[in-house]
Order: structure tokens, then sequence, then C-alpha cells
């Protein structure tokens, strides 16, 4: 393969715009995320697109319900993704709409195109009308037994259940899921695309076999594509219009028809990476045209005919480019509970989450080490999940630089030494590890990747208990011998996190900055900090789960608002967010039991060059880190005016403790907030612990 950075173009599913994400949407777009971060830590050139699927009688009739126009309706929604996107570090270059004017234009012209190859075809159906409402039905709200399985309560266009595509007259009992009536047939012209015509079989027997599709997504399809007893293939031609009214693109020459949504969906991943490129100035015709363009797609397997079937077909009939893959995932379920469908996804709320202050890359990490490049259901266990966060990636991984980044700092002046011959062997160890876990994420075998930076980091430990730091640490004359061990674990600190980059793009920014390099790529692993090497303040990379917080997240007790509802927060940062209040300002007992106040006892206090306001404080609040050894805190406090740091030293305050970290500009992290007393002059008086209580005691 040639050294050129390959040219891949990657999209994840386009959420229907009448609702706001779910878990099973951030999986998809985490699972993509990762795989778009790795590429370009390969060097490689990604774009990476989603938008919102816009259209729909389904969101026509919604807006009508909530009394707007469905234009207003999807702008709605769409203001509500990127607080979903951010939260979960999900890093689209472009987000956009199906109700746009490239899509339009693509779309009609694919629809020409395909009229031009002989492939559309004008029929008068029957169709489900619903008397009551005075419409043609759409899909979605006929519901009835599937003709396949018999599920019953299945959408008229394809069953949940056993993911098979048919017309909403075959469905078995069918009535109105916005009246209940039941239908009546009605005659209407409707437009066909040809799937079942024999150049479509056979281009998509190619297509499918051409390893576009995992082996056992090709095994579900290719029934499709088989004859059936008549000697025809089971897939039919396929309904591309709908009656007006209709919220859609209209069908040239035919008005009052309207493409069916799912028609224009698709299409909407080419407008959304065309509007992309023109705003760079570059030209879609000119990127598309790549002889060496990859083109991807992330999807649900709820939605596999769609794509794999009548999308590849729209684009070769119409003579584009047609993908390079269809990564097909499976559902997520909770403690295998219910699966978390598009349209029914129950469980793990992602606002709750990032609301709970729940770091949002345990999420993406937990994820990855359970996802596999098969069409697998995913669950969530919320016992799982804490393991795997506080024993895998903060017991195994994080504390590997907690451990060693003190005593370089502390001892030796924040630089490293020259690695003995068992630190380099170590070293090399990890680097060899570099081919099997990047061929892991291309795959997209997250798991395996995972699972292999794990066995590494489990090597490293075993070489830290070994040669036992903090042993050496105890005689001036190990002093040479604690300085390289400890640079071998800074440097296998440094390999690893490159590792896990993809999966922890925040935490990998912040060890960088610690370990003063730039945004590394893959071969960097390659690259030794080397001996004299200056590394910065070890500030604390990552806090552990809490039992607390699962269960607050599954509602085993009442959650604080999502961000956008939670109280306005006061001016001054010393006054934290008031939880929900009633109308007469009295909060609930169990609102109070949320605020972690605690006993701390401020074991170190300094002035913080270049703030005359604030004083640096570190605080033990009775933390713990895996090995069981204190986690001191560092909080900023804006009460340098009123006291001078030895006054403070070794006393005890009150420590709101499960406040966000927060930057204080270029001076570092707060990890909580001293509680003080003030008045309208704004002098803080620091509220104290009397002596005898212990370091983390509860304030209540
Ligand atoms: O199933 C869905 O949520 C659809 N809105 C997915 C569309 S994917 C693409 F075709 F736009
Ligand atoms: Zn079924």
């Amino acid at each position: 393969m040639s050294d050129a950075p390959r040219q891949i173009f990657v999209t994840t599913a386009l959420p229907y715009a009448n609702g706001t994400f779910h878990i099973g949407h951030i999986m998809e777009y985490i699972q993509a995320d990762i795989w778009v971060r790795f590429q370009r830590m390969q060097g490689h050139a990604v774009n990476f697109v989603g938008a919102d699927d816009a259209h729909g009688a389904p969101i026509m009739i919604a807006a009508e319900k909530a009394g707007k126009t469905p234009q207003q309706f999807v702008a709605d929604i769409a203001a509500g993704r990127k607080q979903y996107l951010d939260g979960f570090l999900v890093q689209y270059d472009n987000w956009y709409s199906t109700d746009s004017p490239e899509n339009i234009a693509l779309a009609q012209s694919i629809y020409r195109d395909l009229l031009a190859a002989g492939l559309i075809e004008a029929r008068t159906i029957q169709q489900f009308y619903d008397p009551q409402k005075g419409m043609f039905l759409p899909d979605r709200f006929i519901k009835g037994e599937c003709p396949h399985c018999h599920a019953p309560d299945q959408y008229g266009d394809n069953c949940e259940s056993c993911g098979a595509v048919y017309a909403p007259t075959e469905l078995v009992n069918p009535f109105s899921a916005l009246t209940g009536a039941r239908p009546e047939l009605r005659e209407s012209e409707h437009l066909f695309f040809k799937l079942s015509d024999a150049r479509c079989i056979e281009f998509l027997k190619n297509w499918t076999a051409s390893g576009a599709v995992q082996p056992e997504v090709l095994h579900k399809i290719s029934e499709w594509l088989a004859p059936g007893d008549d000697g025809k293939p089971k897939i039919g031609d396929w309904d591309i219009s709908r009656d007006a009214p209709y919220f859609g693109i209209e069908i040239p020459e035919r008005p009052g028809k309207y493409f069916y949504v799912w028609l224009d969906a698709p299409v909407g991943y080419l407008a959304s990476l065309k509007n992309l490129l023109e705003k760079r100035g570059e030209s879609y015709d000119d990127y598309m045209a790549q002889p060496n363009l990859e083109q991807y797609h992330f999807i649900g397997k709820d939605i596999i005919t769609f794509h794999t079937l009548f999308w590849p077909a729209m684009l070769h009939f119409s003579g584009r480019k047609v993908p390079n893959g269809v990564f097909v995932h499976g559902f997520m379920t909770v403690s295998g509970g219910e699966k978390m469908s598009k349209s029914r996804g129950t469980g793990l709320d992602p606002l709750k989450y990032l609301a709970l202050d729940m770091n949002p890359e345990w999420l993406r990490y937990y994820l990855a080490a359970k996802l596999s490049a098969k069409n697998e259901d995913v669950d969530f266990t919320p016992a799982d999940f804490m393991a795997r966060v506080n024993a895998d990636l903060i017991g195994k991984y994080v504390n590997i630089a907690s451990r060693a980044a003190g005593f370089i700092n502390k001892r030796f002046d924040g630089r490293l030494a020259a690695l003995d011959a068992e630190g380099q062997a170590l070293i090399e160890a990890l680097r060899a590890a570099l081919p099997d876990i990047t061929q892991s994420y291309e795959a997209r075998e997250y798991g395996r990747a995972v699972r292999s930076i794990m066995a590494l980091c489990d090597r490293v430990n075993v070489y830290v208990d070994t040669h036992k730091p903090w042993e050496l640490a105890k005689a001036p004359e190990n002093d040479a011998r604690l300085h390289a061990v400890c640079s071998a674990c800074i440097e296998a600190f440094h390999i690893l996190t490159i590792y896990l980059q993809p999966i922890l793009p925040r935490l990998a920014a912040q060890a960088a900055h610690f370990l003063m390099v730039p945004p590394p790529s893959f071969s960097d692993v390659n690259i030794a900090l080397g001996e004299g090497a200056q590394i910065g303040e070890y500030q604390h990379l990552m806090q552990r789960v809490t039992e607390k917080q699962l269960d607050a997240l599954f509602g085993k007790n009442e959650a604080p608002a999502p961000a956008a509802e939670k109280a306005p927060k006061g001016k001054g940062q010393k006054k934290p967010a008031a939880p929900a209040a009633s109308d007469d300002g009295a909060i609930s007992f169990k609102d109070f039991e949320k605020i972690d106040l605690r006993a701390a006892r401020i074991v170190e206090c300094r002035r913080v060059e270049g703030s005359n306001k604030l004083l640096l404080l570190t605080l033990d609040a009775g933390d713990k880190d895996a090995s069981g050894a204190p986690r001191l805190r560092q909080v900023f406090s804006g009460i340098a005016a009123s006291y001078a740091p030895e006054d403070l030293t070794g006393t005890l305050c009150v420590l709101l403790a499960n406040i966000p970290p927060k930057k204080m500009g270029s001076f570092g992290m707060s990890e909580g907030m001293v509680l003080s007393a003030s008045g309208a002059d704004d002098v803080p008086y620091l509220l104290q612990v009397p002596e005898g209580a212990q370091p983390g005691m509860r304030i209540s």
C-alpha cells in the first residue's frame, strides 16, 4: 500500500429530527468518532459528517401537534444537538440537514439519473387512507402484526423484530396510529425504483459480496437477493413517492408527489459533505471524483436494507460512487434489559449522564471495551461499567502516571533519566504492540485493542510493583534507580496514552500537556521522550466513578436537572448552583443530600504567582487512590486578601467536594470549592471545622 494519506468520507445514520438523542445514537457516534480519530492519527484525511433527517410525514405530524411549521420544528431539534455531541467529545466536521438546498438538488438529480437509466416506473397502487384524518397514512402511522414473524405492534414499513421490509398493506390487522381507525384502501399513482430489475440484482450481488458488508450482514441480506418460490428475487420494487400533504422534496415533473423520506435521507450524507466542502471553498465534484476516495457509513442493524440494498443501487445506477463499507452495529441494552432502539430508546439518558458530571470518557472507554466489528448488541451493566472504569482505566492506566510523576517532579526537577535495560525492554515490548493495536482499530475491533492496551498496562504495573519506587524513595543511595524506574513509567504512560487517544481524546490532550509533547500520531510511540526531557506538574487526570453517580443515573435517587434546566448560577465562584428550589425557595432534604460537603485538612497553602486574589490549597479530603494511598486535591480560593498561607496550613476547612473541576485560567484545575461567608463588601471569612474532626468527614 502506498504511504499517501487515504481520503476517507465517514458518516453516521442521520437521526430523525423529531426527537432528542438517546444512548443508542451516542454509542454509534462514539464508535464512528473513535475510528475517525484513529484514521487521522494514522495521517489520513477524513471528512466526518452528520445531519438531521428532517423530512417525512411523522415529522410533519409532530410539528403540527406542536403548533410549529416543520422547518421551525426541526430547527428547534437541531439546536439541541450540540450539547450531546460536545458533551461526549464527538467531533463532526459538519452537522447539516436533509431539508437543505444541497439535498434537494442532489436528490432530484439522482432521481433524474435513475429515470434516464429506465429504473423508475409509475404504477397505480392501493394505499391505506385514514378516513378520519383525511390523508393517506404514512407507513409509520399504520401499525399491525408483522406478515413475516407475526410480532405484534410493528410499523408499516419494516419490522423491528425480524428486520423484514414490506408494504403496509401486508400488515396483519392494520390500524391507524393517528386515530385508531381501520384504514381504507384507496388508489393513487406512485413511483417505484425497480430494484427487482435483473441489473440491480446483479449489481447488488456483486457489491454485497465485495467485502463492503460484514459476513453476518451478508448472510442476512443474501436472503433478499435470492429467488423466492416464484423464481423472482424476494426484494421487491421500492415505492419512492408519497402524496401531498408531505414534508419533503418534490419530485420533478410530478406535481403533488414527494420523495419518500428514505429516498432523500441517505442523500443527506452527500449534502452534508457538499455543504462542508463548499464552506471550505473546495469542489464537491472534484472530491467525489477522486479514484481513491473511500466512503463508509456507520449504521444500526435496524436500517440494513436501506443502506446495503437501496442506497448502493441508487448511487450505482445514477452513475455515482458506491460505499466502500457499511459498518453495522447492534443495539445497546442496559443490564440485559430492553433494547434501546432509536424509536423506543429507554434506560440510560445521555443528558442526565452529563448533568451528573459523569466523565464522557468513562462511557467512551466502556463502549470501546465492549465494541467489536460484529453486528452484536452491547450491554451496559452498572457494576461492569464501574469495574472497567475504576479498576482498569484508572487503576491500571491513569495510576501509572500518578505513581511516577510525583517523584520525577519533587525529586528530579521534573526531568527524565536514561532508562535501565529492564525499563528499555519494557518500552520495546510496548512499542512492539503497535501493529496489532492499529490493526484492531482499523478493523473496528476496539474491544480487542483495549484488551491489548490493558495487558500492556499490566506489564507496566508489574514493573512498578517489582521495583517499588515508594521503597526506593526512602534511601538517598537509591536515587538513580528511583529516577530510572519512574522515567520508564512516564515513557510507558506516553506510549499507552497514544494507544488510547482515539478513545480518550480529552485525557490524551491533558496528558500531552503534562508530558509537554505536541498532539501525537501513532508512529510517535517509537519516539522516546528521552533522557533530560522535562515534564510538567502532574494534575490528577481522571476521577473515579462512584456508585452514587450510577444510582442517580438510573434514577435510584433523584438526579439534578439537565444542564439547560439548571437553576442559574450566582455570579461569584463561591456561590454554587442552587438545587432546584420550590416557589418559596425551599429545597428538599434530598436536594441537600446531593451536596457533598466534607471536612478537609489544608495540608499546604501557597500564594499563586500572577494572582493577588487566589491561594492554592492542597487538601486532604479523605480521598484515596487505587492503592489506598491518600489522594490530595488542589483547590484555588479567592481568599488571598484575607489570609496569609501560613495561617491556614494545617487547619480544617469545609470543602464542597462534588462540584466539577474548574479550570482557573492558566493557573490549573481547581478540584472543588472551599466555603466562606461574605457580606456586601465581599470580604471572605473562611469556614473552619473544629479540631478533632477527621479529613473526609461528611458535613450534614
Ligand atoms: O432510522 C433512522 O433514524 C433514520 N432517520 C436513519 C436515516 S440514515 C440515512 F439514510 F440518512
Ligand atoms: Zn417480523
